[in-house]
């Protein structure tokens, strides 16, 4: 038996980066998974990925901002693999990266996918798990949402879940509904952010690395793992937590350390 054999899982921007690692892994486990993405052709190939290793996931398009497409994607993951036991809210994005460089419409494109896209698919899935007394919701936050380390918007909306999860985690425990937060640091993938600085700087991630206590990066698999546990029965007690996964950036000031100790 692994963690999630019989179980279902819908994970929203699947279709690469965090939320295809995540979908990978659940998959690996033993879970059904339903991989979400607005773009289909990366929401199919990492469903193409799962099916090769002998899992079962079905590639589902949606934008997840909008109300209507997400209880669409939680009725066809349902009709397609069963009752959902998770969901983990992934999909974001971000693009201005200072107060005065944020528009009106940044802050609604940020707050919109990062935190109201979140509230949606949890009001879509909730329905269902109530009834079935059981379910787990994990939300993927930031070391935005803690300390500022630029991006102002997405780092507002993703101060949002920490608060957010602990409302569901009152509400909803009684009724057998974990949610929980997995706040990543830097993570390797191939994001618009990341894109534009590795463009701009080859050896970026080489130099944040001096930032983080464990010496290097995060990698997509760092937060599945984190993710796979949260959303399992391993975790049956843990309920309204922020995880953060971070290499222990935001623990302390590791270069301000340095240079105070000479
Ligand atoms: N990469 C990092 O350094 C990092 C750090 C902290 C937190 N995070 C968080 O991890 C999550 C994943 O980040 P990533 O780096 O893997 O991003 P990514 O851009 O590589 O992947 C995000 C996926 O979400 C999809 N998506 C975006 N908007 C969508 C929408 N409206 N509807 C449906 N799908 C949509 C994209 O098509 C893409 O496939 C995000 O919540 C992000 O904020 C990332």
């Amino acid at each position: 038996m692994t963690r999630y054999d019989g179980r279902t899982a819908l994970v929203t921007g699947g279709g690469r980066g965090i939320g295809r690692a995540i979908c990978l892994r659940l998959a690996s486990e033993g879970a059904a998974v339903a991989v979400v993405d607005r773009d289909l052709e990366a929401a199919n190939s990492v469903a193409g990925e799962i099916a090769s290793a002998s899992g079962r996931a079905v590639a589902l398009q949606a934008d997840v901002t909008m109300p209507d497409q997400v209880q669409a994607m939680v009725r066809e993951a349902e009709q397609a693999l069963g009752p959902l036991d998770v969901l983990v809210n992934n999909a974001a994005a971000t693009s201005a990266t200072t107060v005065e460089a944020t528009s009106p419409d940044d802050w609604d494109l940020e707050l919109g996918v990062t935190l109201r896209a979140a509230y949606l698919a949890m009001k879509a899935v909730l329905p269902g798990m109530v009834e079935r007394g059981k379910g787990a919701i994990v939300a993927i936050g930031s070391v935005n949402g803690r300390v500022y380390v630029g991006n102002p918007a997405y780092s507002a909306a993703k101060a949002g879940p920490v608060m957010w999860v602990k409302a569901m985690a009152v509400e909803y425990g009684p009724r057998g509904i974990r949610t929980n937060l997995v706040s990543p640091g830097s993570i390797r993938t191939e994001n618009r952010s990341w894109t534009e600085r590795l463009a701009r700087d080859p050896e970026i991630f080489d130099k944040l690395a001096r930032w983080y206590p464990v010496g290097r990066v995060g990698l997509p698999e760092d937060i599945a793992a984190a993710v796979a546990y949260l959303a399992s029965d391993e975790a049956s007690f843990v309920n309204g937590a922020e995880l953060v996964v971070d290499g222990g950036l935001t623990a302390g000031m590791g270069p301000f350390v340095q240079e105070i100790n000479g």
